[in-house]
C-alpha cells in the first residue's frame, strides 16, 4: 500500500511559485504526437497546478507561458498557442468560484486588441478575488522587461520626477 504523505504545515510552504512552461513540445515527441498536442496538455495541466496552489493556500503564482523568442515559431505554432490562450481566457467565467485574482504581465499590445480586450475582462472580474494570485506573463523577455523600464525611468526624468532614491 502506498505510503499516506502528511500534508505540510501552511507556513512551511513557499509564499509565491514561479513555473516557467517548458517542456511541451518534448512530452508530445515522446509520445509520438504533434507539438501542439504537448501544448495542449499543458494548457490543461496548468489549470490543475493554479486549482492546486490556490487550495493549498499559496499566495502567488507566476506562469511564464510566451516569450518574445516565442513568435520565432512556425506560424501554425504560434497561433494554436494563440487560440489556447483565447480558449482560456473565455472559460475563465466557469471559474469565479475559484476566487483566484488573475493578472497578465508582459508586453501585451502585440497580442492584438481582441485577446487584450479579454484580459482586460478576467483581470477586471477577478481583480477582488481573494485567492491565489496568477500572474499569466504572455509576450516577456528579460531584455524587453529592462528598455522598458529604462524607458520609463528616462521619461520620469525628462517631467522632472524622478527622485534618485
Ligand atoms: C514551451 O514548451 C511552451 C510554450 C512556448 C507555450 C506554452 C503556452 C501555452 C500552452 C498556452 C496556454 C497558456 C495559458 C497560460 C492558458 P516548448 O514547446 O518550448 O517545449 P520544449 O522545450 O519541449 O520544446
Amino acid at each position: 500500500m502506498a505510503k499516506q504523505v502528511e500534508p505540510l504545515p501552511p507556513e512551511v510552504l513557499p509564499k509565491h511559485i514561479g513555473i516557467i512552461m517548458d517542456g511541451n513540445g518534448r512530452w508530445a515527441k515522446l509520445r509520438g504526437l504533434p507539438r501542439f498536442a504537448g501544448h495542449k496538455i499543458g494548457a490543461k495541466t496548468f489549470k490543475t497546478i493554479t486549482r492546486y496552489c490556490n487550495q493549498k493556500g499559496i499566495r502567488y503564482l507566476t506562469v511564464y507561458a510566451f516569450s518574445t523568442e516565442n513568435w520565432k515559431r512556425p506560424k501554425q505554432e504560434v497561433d494554436a498557442i494563440m487560440d489556447l490562450l483565447i480558449e482560456y481566457l473565455d472559460d475563465a467565467e466557469n471559474f469565479k468560484a475559484d476566487n483566484v485574482r488573475t493578472r497578465f504581465i508582459g508586453d501585451l499590445p502585440p497580442l492584438g486588441e481582441e485577446i487584450n480586450a479579454k484580459i482586460r475582462h478576467v483581470e477586471d472580474m477577478s481583480k477582488d478575488f481573494t485567492g491565489l494570485t496568477l500572474n499569466i506573463a504572455f509576450n516577456y523577455g528579460g531584455r524587453d522587461e529592462l528598455v522598458r523600464g529604462m524607458r520609463r525611468l528616462a521619461k520620469q526624468w525628462q517631467e522632472g520626477s524622478l527622485s534618485p532614491d
